[in-house]
């Protein structure tokens, strides 16, 4: 299990030692949201705040837009330094042709879908997807508490994409992730666990990081070895 914390609960005015002090404490992965104010009412950061970590920072960029129509934005976020690009069902009409545009950039593609979006569109575009984020809030904001729903969607959506043909396909989980679900979230199929508060939460962040303690994947996924290259 992978745990990319989410910089939406770090100390904004200190971003450069916050993200400093993750890759100390051994994290590999940097969870980035960005809220539009139109997709998700609330306003975060976009392509200028993540240019300026990246020129400080190795970790992997697992972006998150919460921004509608987002296919306007991809070059925008790659040239940024994002390492991965996560665009949500309900924000674009032509996801697919999204999926393709962050592709043939060189970047991995996600999918995201809110909590009550089905997981049927999965199959139709699994052939241009590295992830599908399930999200186990309704986003727009970190400290929310988790939906116990999302358990069931999680292993319903490791299931589809097995008898799919696309076991390889990495399963997020973001919203209410904490020391004590994660394990639950791991055995149901998750592979990367997004946290915000309540990582943010302890300090140091190496101690942290050893709370949100997890079986081991049955399965060694690709996932695993994604890293910042460019
Ligand atoms: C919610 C964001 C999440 C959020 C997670 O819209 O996408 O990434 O920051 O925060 P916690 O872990 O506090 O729910
Ligand atoms: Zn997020």
């Amino acid at each position: 299990m992978i745990l990319s914390p989410s910089l939406l609960s770090a100390d904004f005015a200190l971003l450069a030692e916050e993200t400093d002090a993750l890759s100390e404490a051994g994290i590999s992965w940097l969870h980035l949201d960005v809220m539009d104010g139109a997709f998700v009412p609330n306003i975060t950061f976009g392509p200028p705040v993540i240019k300026s970590l990246r020129s400080r920072s190795s970790l992997f960029f697992d972006v998150h837009l919460m921004v509608r129509d987002p296919l306007r934005y991809i070059d925008d976020f790659v040239d940024a330094g994002a390492d991965l690009l996560v665009v949500h069902a309900e924000a674009e009409t032509h996801i697919e042709r999204t999926l393709e545009a962050i592709r043939q950039r060189g970047v991995k593609a996600g999918i995201a879908l809110n909590p009550a979006t089905d997981l049927s569109v999965l199959p139709w575009i699994a052939d241009v997807l590295d992830l599908v984020l399930i999200m186990s809030v309704n986003p727009g904001f970190s400290g929310q508490s988790f939906l116990p729903r999302s358990l069931q969607k999680i292993a319903a959506c490791r299931s589809l994409l097995e008898t799919s043909g696309f076991p390889d396909i990495a399963i997020e989980v973001d919203g209410g992730v904490s020391p004590e679900n994660c394990a639950a979230l791991v055995e149901q199929g998750a592979d990367i666990l997004v946290s915000g508060s309540s990582f943010f939460g302890h300090k140091p962040y190496s101690e942290s990081l050893s709370r949100f303690a997890a079986p081991k994947p049955v399965r060694r996924k690709s996932c695993l070895t994604w890293s910042h290259a460019r």
